[in-house]
């Protein structure tokens, strides 16, 4: 009796919630941030949605396992002293300060975002995206044998000279997508930017997407622009029945 209680117990939690561990392999600080929209989903994570991860380290906790439209990305060069909005990181920054905004707490791109929605009565989607560009390189993975969402590479050394963004130090924090740079000089009509007369996916092919190559060669199993599911290397699912955990390392 007692056995059976205690197994269904184990089964019981374990089919309402994923772990999520976040590490910071860096060799410098990262302020992980979590944004979950709210116009989507009420499944939200009972977690703090900032934090501090010092060099080499780790912090886990729950999501709720129909997670919808949850994000979450690494802040560098923080400080909080000052100001408590998107301009307190040099890249990454959300409304809100330390922790984010959980109405409008999304990250100031450049910043690389790794993106899921979990389905447990159907397949997990996932991906690390590239569509708000580039800060640092992160891997998800998971506890189970799914495939690797990635961009393992630093993006920043070779960015292009028109897509860098200098932080204070004068080296390259984030590299911008030819979108946010508004290399064609109308985001509200770009094919740089899948908007207006381009804003499906026939309209708005990769290769009429400034640098695309440059992401997408770096870092080929990351979402590197609007539509790029067509890669076949950009989302990628997991049985919900599997009820993977996932893992986020920074700087891989
Ligand atoms: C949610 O919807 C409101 C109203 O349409 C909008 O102002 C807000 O930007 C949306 N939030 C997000 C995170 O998209
Ligand atoms: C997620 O699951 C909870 C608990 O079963 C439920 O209340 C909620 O409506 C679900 N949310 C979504 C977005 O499916």
């Amino acid at each position: 009796m007692i056995a059976a209680a205690a197994l269904f117990a184990v089964v019981a939690s374990s089919a309402s919630a994923r772990q999520f561990t976040v590490t910071n392999n860096c060799a410098f600080t990262v302020w992980p941030a979590m944004f979950t929209d709210p116009n989507v989903s009420d499944a939200i994570p009972d977690h703090a949605t900032g934090w501090e991860a010092a060099a080499g380290s780790t912090e886990s906790f729950e999501v709720p396992d129909n997670w919808t439209a949850g994000r979450i990305w690494g802040r560098t060069g923080c400080d909080f002293s000052a100001a408590q909005d998107q301009t307190s990181c040099t890249t990454g920054g959300c409304n809100g300060g330390l922790e984010c905004d959980k109405a409008s707490g999304t990250g100031v791109p450049p910043v690389t975002v790794a993106e899921w929605t979990l389905i447990p009565d159907g397949e997990d989607n996932y991906d690390v995206s590239l569509v708000d560009g580039f800060n640092i390189p992160l891997t998800v993975t998971t506890t189970v044998d799914c495939p690797e969402a990635s961009c393992p590479k630093d993006l920043n050394p070779g960015c292009p000279d028109e897509l860098k963004l200098a932080g204070a130090d004068g080296k390259t924090a984030g590299c911008r997508t030819a979108c946010s740079a508004n290399l064609d000089g109308d985001a509200s009509n770009s094919p740089n930017c899948c908007s207006g007369d381009f804003d499906t996916p026939d309209k708005c092919p990769a290769d009429g997407v400034e640098y695309y190559d440059y992401f997408k060669g770096g870092c080929p199993n990351a979402y590197a622009y609007a539509y790029d599911e067509s890669s076949g290397t950009a989302l990628w699912t997991c049985s919900g029945a599997s009820a993977a955990d996932y893992t986020v390392t920074f700087c891989p």
